[in-house]
C-alpha cells in the first residue's frame, strides 16, 4: 500500500482490545500507522491486534497492561518501543465506571476509577514523554467525557474526568516546546459495551436506552465508537500540529452534561 497518512508512525492505545479504544488502534493502522493494542486482558489484546494487521496490512502488536501499576506500565512501553520501533502517539483512553451515589459508594470504587484513569494516564504519559521529547515528537491524546461536566451517580467517574482535562493542559505547557501536542477528546454518548452496561444497570434494554438518549442529542443519534477514533486521528494527525492544550467534545451537540 501506498503512503498513508501514519505511515511510519508507532502508536499505543490503551484499553483497546474492545469499543472506543479499539476502534481507535483500528482507526489508526487503516491509515497505516503500526498500533499496540493495550489493555487488561493479553488474549483480547492479541485477538483484537491480529484483526487489525490482518486488515489493513500493517504491524500491530498486542500487549497485556493494567494502565495502574507502574512496573507493568514500564515494561509495556519498553516493550513497544523494541517492537514497533519508537513511540509517537499515546492514547490514553483505558477505562471503566463504577456508578453509584456517593451515600452508597465503596472506598474501592472511587479508588479504581481515580488509579485507572488519572493513575494511568500518569503512568503512560511519563514513560512515553521520555521517547517523544528524545525524538523531539510526539502526541497525547486523553480520553475525558462529558460526566467532567458534571452526571449523577458518577462523583468518582466525573471527578476523574475533569482530572484529565487539567492533565491535558499542564502536559501540553511542559511538553509543547519538545514539539509534543497533548489534547483531550470529550465523547458524550457513545454506543459500546460500558454505556450497555449502564443502560441494564439502569433497568432499560440497550436498544430502549439508546433510542431514549438519542432524543437528548442535538445531532439526533447517539455516538458510535468510529465518531471518536476519527477526532482522535485528527488531533494526532500533523493537520492538527497547532492544536495543544485543548478539550474538544464528540457528543452530537454542543459540551452539556447530556451530550
Ligand atoms: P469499554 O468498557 O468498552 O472498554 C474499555 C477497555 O479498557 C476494556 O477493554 C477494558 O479491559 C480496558 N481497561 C479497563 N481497565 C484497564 C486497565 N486498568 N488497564 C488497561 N486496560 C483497561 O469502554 P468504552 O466505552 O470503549 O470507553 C473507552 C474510554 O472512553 C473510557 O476511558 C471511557 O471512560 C471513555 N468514554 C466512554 C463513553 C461512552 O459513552 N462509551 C463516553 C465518554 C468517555
Amino acid at each position: 500500500m501506498g503512503e498513508r497518512r501514519f505511515s511510519g508512525r508507532r502508536v499505543i492505545v490503551t484499553g483497546a482490545a474492545r469499543g472506543i479504544g479499539r476502534a481507535t488502534a483500528d482507526r489508526f493502522a487503516e491509515d497505516g500507522a503500526a498500533v499496540a493494542v493495550v489493555d487488561l486482558d493479553a488474549g483480547a489484546a492479541q485477538a483484537a491486534a491480529e484483526a487489525i494487521a490482518a486488515a489493513h496490512g500493517t504491524m500491530a502488536v498486542g500487549i497485556a497492561c493494567d494502565v495502574s501499576v507502574r512496573d507493568q506500565v514500564e515494561a509495556m512501553v519498553a516493550e513497544v518501543a523494541r517492537r514497533l520501533g519508537g513511540v509517537d502517539v499515546l492514547v490514553n483512553n483505558a477505562g471503566v465506571t463504577r456508578d453509584n451515589l456517593i451515600h452508597k459508594m465503596e472506598d474501592e470504587d472511587w479508588d479504581l476509577v481515580m488509579n485507572v484513569h488519572l493513575r494511568g494516564a500518569f503512568l503512560c504519559s511519563r514513560a512515553a514523554q521520555r521517547h517523544m521529547v528524545e525524538q523531539r515528537y510526539g502526541k497525547i491524546v486523553n480520553i475525558s467525557s462529558t460526566s467532567a461536566l458534571g452526571n449523577r451517580g458518577q462523583v468518582n467517574y466525573s471527578t476523574a474526568k475533569a482530572g484529565l482535562q487539567g492533565f491535558t493542559r499542564s502536559l501540553a505547557l511542559e511538553l509543547g516546546r519538545f514539539n509534543i501536542n497533548v489534547n483531550a477528546v470529550a465523547p458524550g454518548f457513545i454506543d459500546t459495551e460500558m454505556t450497555q452496561l449502564t443502560a441494564r444497570r439502569l433497568g432499560h434494554e440497550p436498544e430502549a436506552y439508546r433510542q431514549m438518549r438519542a432524543k437528548t442529542i442535538a445531532i439526533g443519534r447517539v455516538g458510535v465508537p468510529r465518531d471518536v477514533a476519527n477526532l482522535v486521528c485528527f488531533l494526532s494527525s500533523d493537520e492538527a500540529g497547532f492544536v495543544s492544550g485543548q478539550v474538544v467534545y464528540a457528543s452530537g451537540g454542543p459540551e452539556t452534561r447530556r451530550g
